[in-house]
């Protein structure tokens, strides 16, 4: 069989783009017959030294990786920055030939979804992960997105075969869900949990970072000093959240907004009063109009 790849051609640019799902399929059918596991990076493009270490765990692990690039509409809400959010194929691309990538799918919203591709199209099939899990942290002020997610995702491995996939445990509930989804629906697929990666300062990698002036970055580094030092006193023994709670203010910038600070099961999801090995703690924040979230692990 021929397979037709849609490549951009650029210099010493060996990753082949796809942007079709049947191209994409075809080519995964081929890799089959020799019996090559497959792993897949889902991505929204913009790629950073965290989807780095996302894209070399998938090279260990894999004979064949596939880079999705796909800023998805239907997980945006109306009043977000799907059409700010950076698009940098061309870097991406060049930075997934740099790293070994076999392709990068990068499809195009009406190759997704056909023309109603926003977050309101009552046309398309959803998956609607457990409201319990949704409507909290992030989703208390991102109605819809991890429905948004959870499909994307799912679109993902049905398009890709893969065997395995990665994810940062920077969207901490992201990853939950998605284990969750895996799980509740028995999915063919098992999901690779990547740690943070930080600048040198702590600031966590993050796409969004862009968005960011040289002042908001400073400001922006309260937010992994506040969690390191509720990492330093649980290691002393604290354990209460409301005593963690309000050290962890006392120690962001006082510009940003904070638009939550929770203390979650890592395992389970609930809320937890107590801090105790397998904790997360979570937090988003405002820093001018950038969106940023990072978390820990007890
Ligand atoms: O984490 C992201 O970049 C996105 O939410 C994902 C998983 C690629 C789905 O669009």
């Amino acid at each position: 069989m021929r397979l037709i790849f849609v490549q951009k051609k650029g210099k010493n640019l060996n990753t082949a783009v796809i942007n079709n799902i049947t191209d994409i399929k075809n080519t995964v059918k081929e890799w089959r017959k020799s019996n090559c596991t497959i792993g897949l990076v889902p991505t929204m493009g913009a790629l950073h030294n965290g989807h780095a270490s996302l894209i070399k765990k998938a090279k260990e692990t894999c004979d064949k990786v596939i880079v999705s690039v796909f800023v998805n509409p239907i997980q945006f809400g109306p009043s977000e920055d799907f059409d700010k959010y950076p698009r940098t194929l061309d870097k991406d691309q060049n930075l997934c030939s740099n790293l070994g990538v076999d392709i990068v799918f990068a499809p195009s919203a009406n190759e997704m979804y056909g023309e109603n591709n926003r977050l309101n199209n009552t046309d398309l099939t959803f998956v609607y992960p457990p409201f319990k899990f949704t409507d909290c942290l992030c989703g208390k002020t991102r109605t819809g997105h991890f429905d948004g997610v959870a499909t994307v995702v799912l679109k993902l491995f049905n398009i890709s075969g893969a065997d395995y996939a990665f994810f940062g445990q920077k969207d901490a509930q992201q990853l939950f869900i998605i284990n969750k989804m895996v799980k509740d629906l028995n999915l063919d697929i098992k999901i690779i949990p990547c740690p943070i990666v930080r600048e040198s300062d702590g600031l966590a990698l993050s796409s969004r970072n862009k968005y960011l002036s040289d002042e908001e970055r400073s400001w922006a580094l309260s937010v992994s000093k506040a969690l390191k030092q509720i990492k330093t006193l649980y290691s002393q023994g604290v354990t209460d959240t409301n005593i963690l709670f309000d050290t962890a203010i006392s120690i962001l910038n006082s510009n940003i907004e904070l638009e939550y600070l929770e203390f979650r099961d890592y395992n389970s999801f609930e809320p937890i009063k107590k801090l105790k090995d397998n904790s997360l703690v979570a937090i988003a924040v405002k820093v001018g109009k950038t969106r940023l979230i990072d978390n820990i692990i007890t």
